[in-house]
């Protein structure tokens, strides 16, 4: 592991074009991602903490992004839903190793309305949906059977019809209160840009790498 390391060329100066839409990057880097052909493009670390402060994270798909707002979805019964309504701030990591770029995104998690949800539900594959009612996520799982079996009694149960949305499905976003983009340059001079929102807008910072 000591050898092992590479060093980033690709990035140029990070330029922030409009200070009044801080995501407009992260949307640009995410495409930028998508056209790459980076694997899970839109895959994100979100970190929480538990009713002992102590901080837990997991992976996340961001499904969701507009203006302020990042977006997810998820078990509301999941620890990390359970988590976030004990404690709403939460902070979110992208790392996209081809494109040699991370953001940082920092903010409080607030539930999603449930249309949105419900949409983005329809537009899933017909056995993601049948997951979706067939996990008790994050609770003990006596056996692999037991899932299975879950599975088959929830989708012959829907069988021929419409899956609903389960009522303990749903979505968080993310106001964004804090976004910081890196980008890596040789030598490990890297480029860092913090946004912040302020009293007056957004403010932004250069930061040492
Ligand atoms: C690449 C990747 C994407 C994932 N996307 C989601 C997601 O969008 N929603 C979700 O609930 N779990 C997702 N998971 C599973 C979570 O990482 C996690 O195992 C699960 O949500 C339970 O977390 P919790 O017990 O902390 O609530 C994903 C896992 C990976 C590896």
């Amino acid at each position: 592991m000591r050898d092992v390391r590479r060093d980033y060329g690709k990035g140029s100066p990070i330029e922030v074009k409009d200070l009044g839409n801080p995501l407009d990057l992260l949307s640009r880097w995410l495409q930028d991602a998508i056209d790459g052909g980076v694997t899970e493009p839109n895959a994100m670390n979100i970190a929480t903490v538990d009713s002992k402060g102590n901080p837990r994270n997991r992976m996340v798909l961001l499904k969701y992004l507009e203006g302020d707002d990042i977006g997810f979805f998820t078990n509301l019964k999941s620890d990390k839903s359970l988590e976030i309504r004990a404690h709403s701030m939460v902070s979110a990591t992208i790392w996209w190793p081809e494109m040699e770029r991370q953001v940082r995104i920092e903010g409080a998690a607030t539930q999603m309305d449930r249309e949105l949800a419900e949409d983005y539900h329809a537009s899933r594959p017909r056995k993601s949906r049948v997951a979706a009612w067939a996990s008790d996520q994050s609770r003990p799982l006596g056996s692999r059977e037991e899932l299975e079996e879950r599975f088959d009694q929830y989708d012959s149960m829907f069988d021929g019809e419409d899956i609903p949305l389960p009522p303990f499905w749903g979505g968080y976003t993310i106001r964004a209160d804090k976004i910081e983009y890196w980008e890596g340059r040789p030598s490990r001079m890297h480029e860092r840009v913090s946004l912040s929102r302020g009293d007056d807008g957004w403010d932004m910072t250069r930061l040492y790498p």
